[in-house]
């Protein structure tokens, strides 16, 4: 691809933008040689401002996103796009998330520019399960655990039941869920579902990928290895 197109597509500015960035030298490989706009140099030579671009197409990252935050590129509010380099914004092909957690969910969150591999993560033969931390309002009665495994749950308006999902009860008012599918609101369904209220949720693990101390607010690329585990959970 040509140098000028692929700046433009990490987010960098527009075309014209980029040439004239490489008109004032501020392109360069790693050696410091000024680049044509029709150069053809590896991605990982090519510095912008004597930086290092941004990764390239099929770049995977996980966020710990904090409560207050909206999974949308467009909205009112505080959104979880606010948290990467402005640039992010503007890629093509577009940075999503894989999934969304709800304004008021904290916790693990991955968003990518590849399709594929999102498809991958999302698609039900995947069966990548997704680990919830969950705080209640009230103790639960106790039949909570085997109702989410049954596999005939219904939510209200639905018509197709919910896949088996795993309770590990922590203390009366605390538990880790553990689903195998992504239905709206789906955690605070469930458990409203019981005549139980959520105060607090956060997603812990999706796969076998955890948060591994990233603190709220920060975000992190992914190796190879990163997503790999994302399939052996
Ligand atoms: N379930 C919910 O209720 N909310 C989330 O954000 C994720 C799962």
């Amino acid at each position: 691809m040509r140098l000028v197109k692929l700046i433009a597509n990490l987010g960098y500015g527009s075309r014209k933008e980029i040439q004239t960035a490489i008109r004032h030298g501020w392109v360069t490989d790693r050696a410091g040689n000024r680049l044509k706009a029709d150069s053809n140099v590896p991605h990982e030579d090519v510095l912008f401002d004597d930086e290092p671009l941004d990764p390239a197409p099929g770049m995977v990252l996980v966020m710990n996103k904090p409560l207050g935050y909206t999974c949308s590129i467009k909205d009112q509010g505080r959104l979880v796009y606010d948290l990467l380099p402005d640039r992010f914004r503007m890629r093509k092909p577009a940075l999503s998330t894989i999934g969304r957690l709800d304004k008021e969910t904290s916790g693990l969150l991955l968003f990518t520019d590849d399709g594929t591999f999102l498809h991958k993560v999302i698609s039900p033969k995947a069966d990548v399960p997704k680990v919830y931390d969950v705080t209640l309002d009230r103790p639960m009665k106790g039949d909570e655990a085997a109702l989410f495994a049954s596999g005939d749950m219904m939510l209200e308006s639905e018509d197709k039941p919910l896949k088996p999902a795993e309770l590990d009860v922590i203390d009366a008012t605390h538990a880790r869920l553990t689903l195998h599918e992504g239905r709206y609101h789906q955690v605070r369904r469930m458990f409203a579902a019981t005549g139980n209220h959520v105060t607090d949720l956060s997603r812990s693990r999706i796969g076998g990928l955890s948060l591994d101390g990233l603190e709220e607010g920060k975000w992190r690329l992914l190796d190879e290895a990163d997503k790999a585990r994302i399939f052996e959970g």
